[in-house]
């Protein structure tokens, strides 16, 4: 089984290049189940989440080429069935995404229903039963979504009790090939929302609102084909930006998105960060500084993002003062607080509130990644901790993070993947 290995100590300093958002090209690839026609997707990451979806595009029939360049060309007109397996939904639960479209442009899906995951239930009532109101039949027979529509779906007024990213997502796909309009209120306002509507709009679809809770859709007969470049990651930005002040370095990530990161932005520079930023880059400088303790509450964006929580929970663990930091998002979002208590940390944990009272140094400590943000605060802590840290189970890190330890290695640390 790999293990990361990280010797801890090192002022990271350097320029990194972001890779494309895997929450937006997951959708977008789905996405392109609503068209017969050629469709390009630029700027893929080249994670295993990805992989795993271009496998269910593939199982289902579609033709799928993918170039040196991570750019993938999708060919949806040989499609010979609908249905989302068990054996790859188990492995990543954002198969859900590719429903909506298929009972949009197909009339009907067999979608196994994702189980929970480490950080919490994740159920997807939302999406079904947005879904029925726009017409579709959907039962739950043995472990799968099973959903048809005669016709096309019709237009709807669909209120999210939750505001939820991927249920917004699956409907807004679904919304553009229905019969009439269709208003989502309450609805996501990530900028991965934001870049798969611009892509379904590239692709005909007449969509207004989105970025923010009300968005409109105007159903279409038929999308066509388009190339499209994914977004920048921006929680793999904020958490090498996170890395510079953790380890007091100077780290400039460019190619990325500078204006979907300022809740994240504003708390480094609470940290006692030097931010600075232009066109398509952003720079921490800590001039050797050790982090100031800050408060995190997280929220459905523009607040603070749930997924750059475990990142600022490191952080914490080694400022200056006392940090409390609040998940209202997921229910079980502190398992990589048990493993960074291993390496010295001193942290509390009651119901989704953690205080951290920060220390001089972690110790570097064997320890095990139990989901992806939460490995990649390990990395963090590690970076930082004294001596060497082992990380096991990194296969959490490789869903999430493209070339780790090249772009960590790139910027000083001591980081290197082992065998055992
Ligand atoms: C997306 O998950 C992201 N995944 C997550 O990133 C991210 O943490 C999350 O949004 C929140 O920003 C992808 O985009 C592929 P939600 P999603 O539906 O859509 C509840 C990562 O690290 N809910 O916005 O599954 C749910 O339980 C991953 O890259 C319902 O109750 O999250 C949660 O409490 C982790 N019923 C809340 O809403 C539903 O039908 C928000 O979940 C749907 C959601």
């Amino acid at each position: 089984m790999e293990k990361l290995l990280i010797t801890g100590g090192t002022k990271l300093n350097g320029v990194v290049r972001a890779s494309g958002a895997k929450n937006a090209a997951l959708p977008i690839l789905a996405a392109t189940l609503l068209t017969k026609e050629l469709i390009t997707i630029k700027n893929l990451p080249h994670l295993h989440d990805i992989t795993t979806m271009l496998e269910l595009l593939g199982s289902m029939g579609c033709g799928v080429s993918l170039d040196e360049k991570m750019s993938v060309q999708l060919d949806v007109s040989t499609l010979n069935n609908c249905e989302a397996p068990y054996e790859l939904v188990k492995t990543m639960r954002a198969s859900i995404l590719v429903l909506g479209p298929l009972v949009s442009h197909f009339g009907k899906a067999v979608v196994s229903l994702p189980g929970g995951c480490a950080i919490g239930s994740r159920p997807v009532d939302l999406h079904l039963r947005g879904l029925e109101a726009m017409g579709a039949k959907i039962s739950v027979d043995s472990g799968d979504i099973v959903a048809s529509v005669d016709g096309r779906l019709k237009g709807a007024r669909i209120f999210f009790d939750k505001v939820t990213v991927t249920g917004t997502e699956n409907l807004l796909m679904a919304a553009t090939l229905a019969d009439g309009q269709t208003i989502l209120e309450n609805a996501a306002r990530e900028p991965e929302v934001v870049d798969l509507a611009e892509c379904l709009i590239a692709m005909g679809a007449k969509i207004t609102g989105h970025g923010t809770d009300t968005i409109t859709i105007d159903g279409v007969e038929a999308l066509h084909g388009t190339s499209y470049p994914v977004m920048p990651d921006r929680i793999e930005t904020g958490t090498f930006l996170v890395a510079a002040a953790i380890t007091g370095g100077k780290v400039k990530v460019i190619d990325t998105d500078v204006k979907s990161l300022e809740s994240v932005l504003a708390k480094l520079e609470e940290a006692g960060a030097k931010v600075s930023t232009g066109e398509n880059w952003i720079e921490v400088d800590m001039e050797g500084r050790r982090p100031k303790a800050v408060n995190i509450s997280t929220a459905p964006y523009p607040a603070f993002p749930t997924d750059m929580q475990a990142q600022f929970v490191a952080l914490n663990s080694v400022a200056e003062g006392v940090g409390r930091v609040i998940e209202n998002i997921f229910e079980n979002r502190f398992m990589h607080v048990d493993e960074m208590l291993r390496m010295g940390a001193d942290i509390e944990v009651t119901g989704n509130t953690a205080i951290i009272r920060g220390c001089e140094a972690l110790k570097g400590a064997p320890v095990m990644a139990t989901d992806l943000r939460a490995s990649a605060s390990l990395v963090l802590s590690a970076l930082v901790a004294e001596g060497e840290t082992k990380i096991d189970r990194i296969y959490h890190i490789d869903r999430g993070y493209e070339c780790i330890e090249e772009k960590f290695g790139s910027l000083g640390a001591k980081i290197s993947r082992v065998l055992n």
